[in-house]
């Protein structure tokens, strides 16, 4: 049982789907693992590194993946190193699956059998595989501390012989994983926190981290989560509402961290123009959720704009990659979990349970085949 781990190809994504501890463990089941050279150097993780527990490393990343039953990623792997994959090799990353039917169904084409990791029901037997919560945590955490670089005055309140400095205000729009994080971060650091969401379940985590709770808490507001624990697209009235509310809270916050998201669909669009410009001058605004469309308007992908009156939309891509090492870290212990469950222990194989109920909803190509029912309607 060979399992590879690939560099990333995109310079821009600094995670690594493996890190020494996991191949060691890897290993430990019985696995030859083979490592392409440089893959996980710009998490902070040596080729020597892997090689003293024990894994093999390979000069490119085509002699890592051909004779592998497994390979592992970050990302979608590309179609040329699909097409150098074993038929019913296993490609195991997160897939990125919506909105791009034809790489998709690309990659089926190549007859590689593949998971995407953000697939992964949310039920306590795959919260350790949970790539969705463990790279979000890090993003919330992270645009805490990029916005407090941006953020041209302090956050804690200070009291010092030359003056009393006030603490700067948050503001957190979603509280989902995130945004949580991204509260207890701003908190940590001494800001004043408020926070809003449209999922009432959020409203008491959010109080229990220090922080208060603004929202519309009207009836559509208590029908807002669905059975999954996700948010539902909410009305234009409802939104209407949130907007005035907003709108108000905004102009005396100093920083503002937007995280809002509804699966499968673009981003709500939570603060207009004229609440950004409604902030006074060296207020920040992050948007965690620029790469789906952007929750503030005149965010820019991958980019830190400032407006004519001096307020900063901080838009940058892949921002647990920002954090890499210790994205990584959890990444591969995700990645781990899910795998360990697909190889049958005793004979040291794979043996894949197609009718685990993690398996089912993870597989998206098989045989040829787009196999996940986010796809067969
Ligand atoms: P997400 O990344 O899909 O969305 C982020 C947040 O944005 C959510 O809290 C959502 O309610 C909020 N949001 C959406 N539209 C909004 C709007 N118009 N205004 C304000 N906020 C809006 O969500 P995430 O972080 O993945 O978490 C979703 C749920 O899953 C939460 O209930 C979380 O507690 C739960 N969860 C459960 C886990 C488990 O049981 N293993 C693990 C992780 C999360």
């Amino acid at each position: 049982m060979k399992i590879a781990v690939l560099k990333e190809p995109d310079s821009e994504e600094g995670r690594v789907a493996m890190t020494p501890d996991t191949a060691k463990r890897f290993i430990g089941l019985g696995a030859t693992v083979l490592v392409e050279a440089g893959a996980g150097v710009r998490s902070l993780i040596l080729d020597f590194d892997y090689s003293m527990v024990g894994a093999v490393l390979t000069e490119t990343a085509a002699d890592a993946a051909r004779d592998a039953d497994i390979v592992l990623t970050v990302r979608r792997p590309s179609q040329e190193i699909l097409s150098h994959l074993k038929k019913g090799a296993l490609a195991i990353a997160m897939m990125d699956p919506y909105g791009d039917n034809a790489a998709i169904k690309a990659m089926a084409d190549t007859g590689v059998t593949a998971f995407a990791m953000e697939f992964m029901p949310r039920i306590t037997r795959a919260q350790v595989m949970d790539v969705l919560s463990s790279q979000a945590n890090l993003a919330g955490y992270q645009a805490v501390i990029d916005a407090a670089s941006e953020y041209g005055r302090a956050f804690p309140m200070m009291m010092t012989a030359a003056g009393t400095v006030p603490a700067a205000r948050v503001f957190v729009m979603g509280a989902g994983v995130a945004g949580l994080q991204a509260i207890a971060t701003a908190r940590r650091l001494g800001a004043v926190v408020t926070a809003t969401d449209v999922r009432p379940a959020a409203k008491e985590q959010v109080e229990s981290l220090g922080a208060k709770f603004v929202a519309v808490e009207d009836e559509e507001f208590k029908q807002a989560e669905t059975a999954a624990g996700y948010a539902k697209p909410m009305s234009a009235e409802y939104q209407a509402k949130q907007a005035a509310l907003v709108a108000e809270h905004i102009k005396k916050q100093d920083i503002v961290i937007t995280t809002a998201l509804i699966p499968g669909r673009p981003a709500p669009r939570l603060v207009s123009a004229d609440m950004v410009k409604s902030m006074k001058p060296g207020s920040v605004l992050v948007d965690l959720a620029v790469e789906r469309g952007g929750n503030v308007e005149g965010a820019q992908l991958g980019e830190v704009v400032t407006t004519p009156e001096g307020i900063r939309i901080v838009g940058h891509k892949n921002v647990p990659g920002r954090i890499a090492a210790t994205a990584s870290q959890l990444y591969a212990k995700n990645l781990y979990a899910f795998v360990e469950t697909l190889i049958d222990k005793k004979e040291k194989v794979l043996a894949v349970n197609w009718d685990d109920e993690l398996v089912k909803a993870t597989a998206l190509t098989r045989d040829g085949a787009v196999i996940h029912p986010a796809f067969l309607n």
